[in-house]
């Protein structure tokens, strides 16, 4: 009986002990305001292939010229590299296009949060006239009397009709495997790389300065809505698709979705209006408006340095 006991003991000793440099690995950013990005999620292999072919295929689109991923691109960090999206017929957007790498960390869709997660999100662009134009009764019906998709959707729902919620389910499968960990600065998290001085200065600004208060947790961003200009209000004619366009509440005026800064160097230009063409001057935006100090060249370099540690590994996006 005591061997027995005296057995469990060692077993579980060393089952512990397995456990130790995880532990080491938590302790390491437990006390950090940003957490890293982790290497996989669960998801469903199967939905997600095919709404990866979803997601690149201009079949979505009302002239069949554009795909999510005209807008998404892989080779623009999820974004689409221009000031303001352009729709069907060259229709002329409002918004810039906020990346789709990590959106599955968001707490809630779009610039004002006005879709609570990519499920809810992935219907959104196929109806919207200056996206791809298409009304869903149509982007369903084009799928069913594709053979290709007609049979890839039924082997996975077991339906022969495809409903817009399928095809939102499958793309927002999808978008779950677009997460890009091992960046310069999760690397550092976890005690497996390290920064340096400039890097190092730039993320001890980014906390003493107050960036953190904002941008914060694991997609350092994209889970509080916040005002653009909190300190020293914006002059702007017209805010566009803020929170106040949901809310009508006055104080909602300028207020966005923070934006998350995971792979940022990737996504110029900048702000939901796209009006920013360069890391640094966001910042010294930002600094400014929602900060309101004003710094030296130095600083501001530092601020772009520790910045450019957080891109991560992007997502091969092969076809
Ligand atoms: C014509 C360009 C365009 C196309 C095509 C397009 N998007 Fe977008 N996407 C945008 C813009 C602009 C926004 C921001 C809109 C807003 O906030 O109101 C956006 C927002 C998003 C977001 C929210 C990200 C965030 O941080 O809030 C996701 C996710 C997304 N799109 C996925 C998709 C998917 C999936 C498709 C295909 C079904 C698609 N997009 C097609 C331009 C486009
Ligand atoms: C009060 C909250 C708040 C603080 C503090 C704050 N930000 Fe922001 N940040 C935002 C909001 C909101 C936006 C989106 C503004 C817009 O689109 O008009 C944003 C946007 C950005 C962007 C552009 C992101 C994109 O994808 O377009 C960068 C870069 C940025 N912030 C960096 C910083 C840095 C660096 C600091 C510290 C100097 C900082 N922010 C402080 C709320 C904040």
């Amino acid at each position: 009986m005591l061997t027995i006991f005296r057995l469990l003991i060692v077993r579980d000793m060393m089952k512990l002990m397995l456990f130790i440099p995880f532990f080491f690995t938590l302790f390491a950013y437990a006390n950090e305001p940003i957490t890293p990005i982790p290497q996989s999620i669960a998801y469903d292999k199967e939905k997600a292939l095919l709404g990866k072919k979803l997601f690149f295929d201009t079949i979505l689109s009302k002239d069949k010229t554009l795909s999510c991923a005209s807008c998404h691109s892989f080779l623009h960090g999820g974004a689409d590299g221009r000031k303001v999206s352009i729709g069907v017929n060259q229709a002329q957007g409002v918004l810039n296009s906020p990346t789709v790498f990590n959106a599955v960390f968001n707490f809630s869709q779009f610039w004002n949060g006005r879709a609570k997660d990519l499920n809810e999100q992935a219907l959104g662009p196929i109806h919207n006239p200056i996206e791809m134009g298409l009304s869903l009764e149509e982007a369903v019906q084009r799928l069913q009397q594709d053979t290709y998709y007609h049979q890839a959707f039924m082997a996975i729902t077991k339906k022969s009709t495809i409903t817009q919620d399928d095809l939102a389910h499958m793309i927002a499968e999808f978008e779950k495997t677009l997460i890009t960990p091992n960046s310069k600065f999760d690397r550092y998290l976890m005690g497996k790389e390290t920064l340096n001085e400039q890097e190092l200065k730039g993320y001890t600004l980014f906390k003493t300065l107050g960036c953190i208060t904002c941008h914060n947790g694991v997609n350092i961003g994209a889970n509080s809505y916040q005002k653009m200009g909190s300190i020293i209000p914006l002059e702007r004619d017209t805010p566009i698709d803020d929170r106040y366009a949901i809310t009508k509440r006055e104080m909602d005026k300028n207020v966005f979705k923070v934006p998350t800064l995971r792979n940022i160097a990737l996504t110029a230009p900048y702000f939901h209006d796209g009006s920013v063409p360069t890391l640094y001057e966001a910042i010294t935006k930002m600094l400014y408006h929602n900060l309101g100090i004003e710094l030296t060249n130095e600083t501001i370099d530092a601020l772009v340095a520790f910045l450019n540690t957080l891109t991560g590994d992007i997502p091969s996006g092969d076809q």
